[in-house]
């Protein structure tokens, strides 16, 4: 099993520097920006004055919640910005990287705040071009490539394609989210997850008897949000479908609000076609009133109706998703509070998942709380995980998946 613990434990929240330069490609910066604050990287961005031609300072301001310098006197609050922002960075990205910005940084030109801060950088400086492929091709650039490659600095290859001024050929910035990938890998942060989708499911069920009352189980979608949390730091595109829970959406997870079993089944269903992943961390209410009142029971009147309450039994979403998987791979929980691993390895046939993660519940076990003691338990394997944080265990439940996804 892939250990990324290390990774994953970064002690403090790292800083990249974006800078963006004139090219029609500037506006992808806005993908990349959010790509990287998704994967809990504070973001910072300088432009050229070029640059602005095409995105307006105002729109990284928005998007990233810091001051955006342009010109090397903009801050006033900062008498030496060019040097301030070149230590606060942990990477410095130049994407898109026009071939003139390539050729002043060769050449050690710093004649405005994005090539003097480069200048000015201890940090790793990495380039992602983009430009006509011509000028891409022209020894020039090529020798300017060299002697950065020569300094250290990291390319983010341009690629092929359709240019915007017609040409056909290298030269198109590559992929945002490549270049997403590439800068967390020189800050030793995980984006396996990257070109995923992942469907989670978390919290309660409640289902009704009238409208204010309703069956509902323990859940406090703390586990669920954990592993919805964590897969989009890891890059996936995530849809999390939760129950009523007192916990705030994690940023950068599309979210759906559920009450009922039966919605919460719908509400998965719409998002399953896409889905390579499914985690089902819900604890789904199995059994729900055959009939809500449409009005409040009253005790003295509706005593009979109060008292018995018909209860039918509820779909059951892990083992609907598991029975349609095809090659997704999926994952059910198993809240025991006896035989754990038994009962989970049968719920591992019998809900068609390819990883149960067993836990055993009782007063102050799991429910509510911030850490768990799990088993992964898999067709060929069992993996004993020590009591660590829901938000480890949610890492260990991706890692695991990710690795029987790959064997898919
Ligand atoms: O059968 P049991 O409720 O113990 O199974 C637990 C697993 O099945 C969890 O992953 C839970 O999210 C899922 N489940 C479900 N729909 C149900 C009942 C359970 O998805 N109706």
């Amino acid at each position: 099993m892939p250990d990324s613990t290390a990774q994953h434990a970064v002690a403090k929240q790292p800083t990249v520097l974006v800078g963006v330069t004139g090219c029609i490609a500037a506006y992808k910066s806005c993908e990349i920006v959010r790509g990287l604050q998704k994967a809990g990287v504070r973001v910072k961005v300088v432009m050229t004055e070029h640059a602005t031609e095409f995105v307006g300072p105002t729109t990284f301001r928005a998007l990233t919640h810091e001051p955006v310098a342009v010109g090397l006197f903009d801050d006033p609050s900062d008498p030496i910005h060019h040097i301030s922002l070149a230590q606060e960075a942990d990477v410095f990205v130049i994407a898109p990287c026009t071939a003139n910005v390539m050729a002043k940084i060769a050449n050690g030109i710093a004649d405005d705040l994005l090539t003097t801060t480069a200048l000015a950088t201890t940090s790793p400086l990495m380039i992602a071009p983009a430009m006509n492929v011509h000028m891409y091709e022209n020894a020039a650039t090529m020798a300017n490539r060299g002697k950065l490659e020569m300094r250290g600095v990291e390319f983010i290859e341009a690629s092929e394609g359709y240019l915007a001024c017609g040409d056909v050929g290298r030269g198109r910035l590559a992929d945002p989210s490549d270049i997403v990938t590439a800068v967390l890998a020189r800050l030793g942060i995980a984006h396996d997850l990257a070109g995923l989708r992942v469907l989670v499911t978390a919290g309660p069920t409640v289902e009704p008897i009238d409208p204010v009352r309703y069956l509902t189980n323990s859940s406090s979608g703390k586990m669920g949000y954990a592993v919805a949390e964590a897969a989009a730091r890891r890059g996936a595109d995530v849809t999390l479908v939760s129950g009523p829970v007192a916990l705030q959406p994690p940023s950068g997870v599309h979210t759906v609000r559920v009450r009922t079993a039966r919605d919460m089944l719908q509400a998965c269903e719409e998002a399953f076609k896409d889905t390579d992943i499914v985690v089902c961390a819900a604890a789904v209410a199995d059994m729900r009133p055959e009939v809500a009142a449409a009005s409040k029971l009253k005790k003295a009147t509706d005593a009979e109706a109060l008292s018995t309450i018909h209860l039918v039994e509820n779909p059951d979403i892990l083992a609907t998703l598991g029975a349609a998987k095809g090659r997704r791979t999926v994952v059910g929980f198993a809240a025991e509070t006896d035989d754990v691993v038994a009962n989970g390895r049968a719920k591992l046939e019998k809900k068609y998942a390819d990883l149960i993660v067993a836990n055993e519940v009782g007063y102050r076990k799991t429910f509510g709380e911030d850490t768990n003691t799990a088993v992964l338990i898999m067709a060929d394997e069992e993996v004993t995980l020590p009591t660590m944080s829901k938000r480890d265990v949610a890492e260990r439940i991706l890692d695991q998946a990710l690795a029987l996804h790959e064997r898919k």
